[in-house]
């Protein structure tokens, strides 16, 4: 790696992902992906992520993974093989700063989750979820 890789003292995610993906189909959540990747693109850490085809294909594995670990089939495991996310992560040099731009694209999308299908109160596990889980994929100190 090019960067010092650092490594949350806190360890892998402890809590388990909430199973959200019988509520919510594969539809609402490809939908989901791209309107986050949408916002990425434009970001303080769009300099991060394709442009383009690319960028809507990025948000096709993230979709793919959000399916599968929500508890519907196991997309992102068929095609691309274990997920590895803080492995896949490490080429990226995320700090602290990169994590909450990246949870405030996918809180934004978000919204209070009723236009993706999903009850506010679903919405909120779902960023619980993933203020946990994003913590995993910081790798840089700052
Ligand atoms: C902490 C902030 C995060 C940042 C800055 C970040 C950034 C990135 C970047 C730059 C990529 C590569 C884009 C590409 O595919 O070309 C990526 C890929 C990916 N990210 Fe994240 N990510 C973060 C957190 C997360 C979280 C919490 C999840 C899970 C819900 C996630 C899921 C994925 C997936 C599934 C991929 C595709 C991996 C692959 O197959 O190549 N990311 N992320």
């Amino acid at each position: 790696m090019q960067h010092p890789v650092y490594t949350p003292p806190s360890g892998p995610p402890q809590v388990n992902a909430p199973s959200l993906y019988g509520v919510t189909g594969s539809e609402a959540l490809f939908r989901l992906s791209w309107e986050v990747y949408q916002r990425l693109g434009d970001s303080g850490i769009a300099h991060m992520f394709p442009k383009g085809d690319e960028l809507r294909a990025a948000s096709e594995r993230q979709a793919e993974f959000l399916i599968g670990i929500l508890g519907g089939p196991p997309l992102y495991l068929q095609k691309h093989g274990p997920p590895r996310m803080r492995a896949r992560h490490l080429p990226f040099p995320i700090d602290k700063a990169a994590r909450r731009e990246w949870l405030r694209c996918f809180r934004e999308a978000l919204g209070d989750g009723t236009a993706h299908s999903l009850s506010p109160a679903q919405a909120l596990e779902l960023m619980t979820w993933l203020e946990a889980f994003s913590a995993w994929m910081v790798n840089k100190e700052g």
